[in-house]
């Protein structure tokens, strides 16, 4: 990345966490953290997947991708910001650097964004085992020994790691929509398999927190797993028949809902559990479910548009207007007028305006 677009990016963000502050930023306008290690895939990635060579240059990389709030592409899955980008702004931080951008101590002063659009909760080598095939050479275990050598980089003494750890906060998004979607959508839609994984993925998941309340990490934010049967491209490219294929109320495919559900019941089992074995961690549990389903059932309510299940960007026409013909950022794509009353984006990641209204309702509880 050129040094100009990213020192603008960076004056861009001052601008937009002064205005939060001034505005009230949600009740913090002290910093009580100094950094944020972040963990995830394409929901909280901010720059990584444009810069791993199998990803570089993907449909996210050109326009409209980033028009609402960076007025260019910049390596984020939407139109603007994620809900990690909130988070930091309100908690008066600098956005943390993406680990592939990032090389010596002082380019991580304010942490690090591990995560990387296309990443797996699981070894591809498990995946495959199991035939499934991921695209991006990417899982936690990953993410977890960039963290750990991060760490050592900004400092090689337990003690100085843990007085680290002890002002940072860790955000551990969303993990295993890939894995779940990779088996979903290449076994014609059946999700046996799928849940099949989800003690495997929780355990992932548990391994990533375990290992950083190892070196002192004391506040954790751990989203779950968002409805995934209100996914535009799900609905899209595994379209059923009426009775209980589709969840009723919101016009949902329910079987992979269901599987979020079950995924999300074994997270929070694993998460009281470990605050029981480390009552010194705060371990804070994102419901992403809970909110973007209030949003597709009720999406006036929240200031929405009518068409919660359509993606902005794309094309194709339809309820769900999506067709990987016309995928956003590809040259017969085109933009809704307003991304801010859709809750999807492109099908598959959502909106800034969504994106907003799940990180304020984390910020509330934190
Ligand atoms: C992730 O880890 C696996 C196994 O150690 C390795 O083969 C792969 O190259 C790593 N991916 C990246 C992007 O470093
Ligand atoms: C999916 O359906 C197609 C066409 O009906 C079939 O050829 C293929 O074997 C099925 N795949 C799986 C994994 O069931
Ligand atoms: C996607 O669009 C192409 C080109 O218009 C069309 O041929 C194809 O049938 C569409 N696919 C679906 C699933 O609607």
């Amino acid at each position: 990345m050129a040094l100009l677009p990213r020192l603008l990016l960076v004056a861009l963000l001052l601008v937009a966490v002064t205005g939060e502050a001034d505005a009230g930023g949600a009740g913090h306008g002290q910093a009580r953290y100094d950094r944020v290690f972040s963990f995830g895939d394409s929901l909280t990635d901010t720059g990584n997947s444009a810069i791993l060579p199998v990803t570089a240059g993907g449909p996210f990389t050109n326009p409209p991708y980033g028009q609402t709030h960076f007025g260019r592409p910049n390596g984020r899955a939407s139109d603007g910001r994620l809900v990690i980008d909130f988070i930091v702004e309100s908690l008066g931080l600098p956005p943390p650097t993406p680990y592939l951008a990032g090389k010596t101590a002082v380019d991580f002063l304010h942490g690090a964004n591990f995560a990387v659009g296309g990443a797996t909760a699981l070894d591809p080598a498990f995946l495959q085992s199991r035939g499934i095939t991921s695209f991006v050479p990417v899982s936690l275990s990953n993410q977890t020994s960039w963290f750990n050598g991060v760490l050592q980089l900004l400092d090689s003494t337990g003690n100085g790691q843990r007085k680290i750890m002890a002002s940072s906060l860790l955000y551990l998004g969303e993990i295993g929509f890939n894995d779940y979607s990779f088996v979903a959508v290449f076994g014609n839609g059946t999700v046996g398999l799928a849940q099949s994984l989800v003690p495997h993925i929780v355990g992932a998941i548990r391994s990533v927190l375990t290992d950083a309340i190892g070196v002192g990490a004391r506040t954790m934010v751990v989203a779950g797993m968002i409805p995934m049967g209100c996914e535009p491209e799900l609905l899209a490219l595994l379209p059923g028949g009426a009775g209980d294929y589709y969840d009723r109320a919101s016009g949902c495919i329910a079987r992979f809902n269901q599987l979020a559900q079950l995924h999300n019941r074994a997270l929070k089992r694993m998460l009281c559990q470990l605050r029981r074995d480390h009552p010194g961690a705060a371990i804070h549990y994102a419901d992403l479910y809970r909110l973007i389903a209030a949003v597709v059932s009720s999406p006036r309510k929240y200031g929405f548009g009518d068409m919660p299940l359509a993606a902005c960007c794309g094309g194709g026409g339809g309820p769900y207007n999506f067709n990987f013909t016309f995928f956003c950022g590809t040259p017969a794509a085109i933009a809704c007028a307003d991304p801010s009353e859709s809750v999807s984006w492109d099908g598959i990641h959502y909106t800034e305006a969504a994106n907003r209204f799940v990180a304020h309702a984390i910020l509330r509880g934190l």
